[in-house]
Order: structure tokens, then C-alpha cells, then sequence
């Protein structure tokens, strides 16, 4: 079967069409024809060697596709069923633990970028009825990782406010969340025409942080100077100060990204005295990932796809991503 394989030295233009062999089926696994997988800024760094693999590594962290053959002891899918990948196929629920996370695919294992596999049915669940193996590919990561952030470490309410950074996979998909629950959403982008299309989106209140550098102030100010109960923040070292600053007292700020820096000066006493709770997160369970299509169906939300390119353009998909002039999601389909 073809797959995708990053070749050493890892870049861009060592993604290469290889092949592949298939597993036997085993009695608790799925024999899964696989359609589709959308980019992540994760997968982008496998891809640059920021995060070192094997010669010959099958990126990307997400897959869906359809059920062709169930293993004898397999209960809860059958031929034909549509599913999608889960980002750690060890961690099925409860609390993560480090033996949960030991599993990635495309970055501590192969991954989904090949056209079948055989894994443990628990690395899958159903998909969203109605969705595109396209649209269903973009909820593994960036999908789960928006609903964890507000839902399962914020506790979301209606009536809340919700700040999301740029226009990422993350950041969309944390908009949308939080306006199906009734949620106040503050969005910045570094593009007056993005912007608009967060409006579109249902974003209440617009920020460019190019232009508007204290955008902390502004969101502050956006709230009558209560701060915002929840910041999801992609941009880490480079965006945190700003963040805080934009947080109420006892708010939430998940910290999931690093677009804005690895490292750099936290002002540590502004976030004590604001009581801030700063929440690392990756990703999520498998459990997780069911209730949020559980809610995604209950509501219709699709994912915002930008483009979408067949896997042998895997490379042009990276550069897209790379040029960061991208809108939501970059997904592969074949
Ligand atoms: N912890 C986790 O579990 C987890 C899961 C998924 C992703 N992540 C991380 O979250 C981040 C976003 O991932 P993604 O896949 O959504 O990325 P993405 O789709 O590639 O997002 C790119 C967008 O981020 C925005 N951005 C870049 N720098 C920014 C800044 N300083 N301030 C505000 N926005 C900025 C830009 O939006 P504009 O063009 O609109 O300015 C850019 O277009 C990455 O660091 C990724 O590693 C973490």
C-alpha cells in the first residue's frame, strides 16, 4: 500500500510517496481504508525535524477514513462505519498519565498519511454523521484540543467570555465551541480580512494584534474592565503577558500552543495576583473526543476548512501552512 514517508534529513521536500506494509488483523482491531488527514502546526515541526524521528516516519497525527474488516472481538463498529483517529490511542479516559501520552501517531509512531491500517479500535472513534472524511480528519487534534481547553479544564458557561488567538485549526474551532455554548467571543488576527471572516463566524468583538499591540488592555476594556474568563492561548511565551493581563480575576488561560515563542518573561506576579489559572493541556482522551461529537452533531458545527490538497501534495499542504495565510483547517484527501 503507498504511504507517506519523511525522509532523513526531515524538511519539506523530504516528504516522499513510499509503501507500506498492512498488520494482520488482530481480534480487538479495525482494518480502516483511510480517506483523509489535516495538517497541524505539531505535524508541520515533526515534518521541519523539530521534534526528531525515525527514517521514513508516516506523518500526520490524524486519519479518517471507513471501516473495511473489525477483529472477532470488536464491538461498537462494523464495515462501513466512518470513523476518525484519536491523537493518543493509549489514553482512552480519565486522567491523562504518562503511559497514556506514550503514543502519538506520525510523530512517536507512524502515522496516518498511507492509504489503510490496522490499529486497536479504541484508536478510532465514529465520525459525525453528515461529515466529510476531510471535515472529520480536522477533529483529532485541533478539534479536541479547542473542546478540552473550554469544556473539561474551563468549564465553560453560557453568558462567558472567551478570548481565541489568530485564525488557526485551534483557535476556529475554539470560536465556534464557544459560541454554540452562548459564549462572548473576542478574536484577534494579524489581518483586517480575517478578521471579517471571524465576524462572519459569529466573533462579537475583533482584535488586530499587529495593530494593536496592548491587545490585553483592549479585550480588558471589551469587558468593562472585569477581564475575560477564558483566554485560549496559542501563542505562549510571546502572547502570555498580554493574556494575563486580558484575564480576570480566577479566569482561565489553557495553554496550548507556542506560536509566539517557546520561552520567554512571564510577569509571574501579575498572574498571582490575578489568581490566574494557567492550565497546560495536549490534545485529549478518547472519551473526550466522543463527547465533543456527541455535541458537534447536536449543534451542526463544521469545521472551517481553508484548502485541501491530495496526499501527493503533501509538501504544497506544509508550505501553505508555512505562509501562515491560511483560515481554519489545511486538509489532505484521497
Ligand atoms: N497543546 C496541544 O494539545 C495543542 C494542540 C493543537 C495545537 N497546539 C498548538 O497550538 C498552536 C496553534 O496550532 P494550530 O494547528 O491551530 O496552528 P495553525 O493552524 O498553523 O495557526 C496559525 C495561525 O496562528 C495565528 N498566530 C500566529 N502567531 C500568533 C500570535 N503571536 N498571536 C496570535 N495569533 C497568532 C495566525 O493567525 P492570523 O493569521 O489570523 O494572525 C496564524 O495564521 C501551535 O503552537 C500548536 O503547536 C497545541
Amino acid at each position: 500500500m503507498r504511504a507517506i514517508r519523511l525522509k532523513a534529513p526531515a524538511g519539506i521536500d523530504n516528504l516522499t510517496v513510499g509503501t507500506a506494509d498492512l498488520a494482520p488483523l488482530g481480534a480487538n482491531d479495525l482494518h480502516v481504508r483511510l480517506h483523509a488527514s489535516s495538517l497541524n502546526y505539531h505535524d508541520y515541526i515533526v515534518v521541519l525535524g523539530g521534534i526528531p524521528t525515525p527514517d521514513g516516519r508516516i506523518p500526520m497525527s490524524d486519519g479518517a477514513g471507513e471501516v473495511v474488516a473489525v477483529g472477532s472481538d470488536v464491538t461498537g463498529f462494523k464495515p462501513g462505519d466512518r470513523v476518525v483517529s484519536t491523537f493518543f490511542p493509549l489514553w482512552l479516559a480519565g486522567e491523562p498519565t504518562l503511559e497514556a501520552l506514550a503514543q502519538v501517531p506520525g510523530d512517536r509512531n507512524d502515522g496516518y498519511a498511507r492509504d489503510e491500517v490496522v490499529a486497536p479500535a479504541t484508536a478510532f472513534t465514529h465520525a459525525p454523521a453528515g461529515y466529510s472524511h476531510a471535515e472529520a480528519a480536522t477533529l483529532t487534534c485541533a478539534g479536541l484540543t479547542a473542546w478540552r481547553a473550554l469544556f473539561v479544564e474551563g468549564s465553560l458557561q453560557p453568558g462567558e467570555t472567551v478570548l481565541v488567538q489568530g485564525t488557526g485549526g485551534v483557535s476556529i474551532f475554539a470560536l465556534q465551541f464557544a459560541k454554540a455554548c452562548g459564549a462572548t467571543v473576542i478574536a484577534t488576527s494579524s489581518s483586517d480580512a480575517k478578521l471579517e471572516k471571524l465576524k462572519s463566524l459569529g466573533a462579537d468583538h475583533l482584535i488586530n494584534y499587529k495593530q494593536d499591540e496592548k491587545w490585553g488592555v483592549t479585550a480588558r476594556k471589551l469587558t468593562g474592565g472585569r477581564g475575560v474568563d477564558h483566554v485560549v492561548e496559542i501563542g505562549g511565551a510571546g502572547t502570555l503577558t498580554q493574556s494575563i493581563t486580558a484575564t480576570r480575576l480566577r479566569g482561565n488561560i489553557a495553554l496550548i500552543g507556542v506560536l509566539a515563542g517557546f520561552a520567554g518573561n512571564v510577569p509571574t506576579a501579575a498572574a498571582m495576583a490575578g489568581n490566574v489559572r494557567i492550565n497546560g493541556l495536549t490534545v485529549g482522551s478518547r472519551e473526550q473526543q466522543i463527547a465533543m461529537i456527541r455535541a458537534i452533531e447536536a449543534n451542526g458545527i463544521k469545521p472551517v476548512i481553508d484548502s485541501t490538497y491530495p496526499i501527493e501534495a503533501i509538501g504544497d499542504a506544509f508550505r501553505l501552512q508555512a505562509s501562515a495565510t491560511h483560515f481554519g483547517k489545511i486538509c489532505l484527501e484521497w
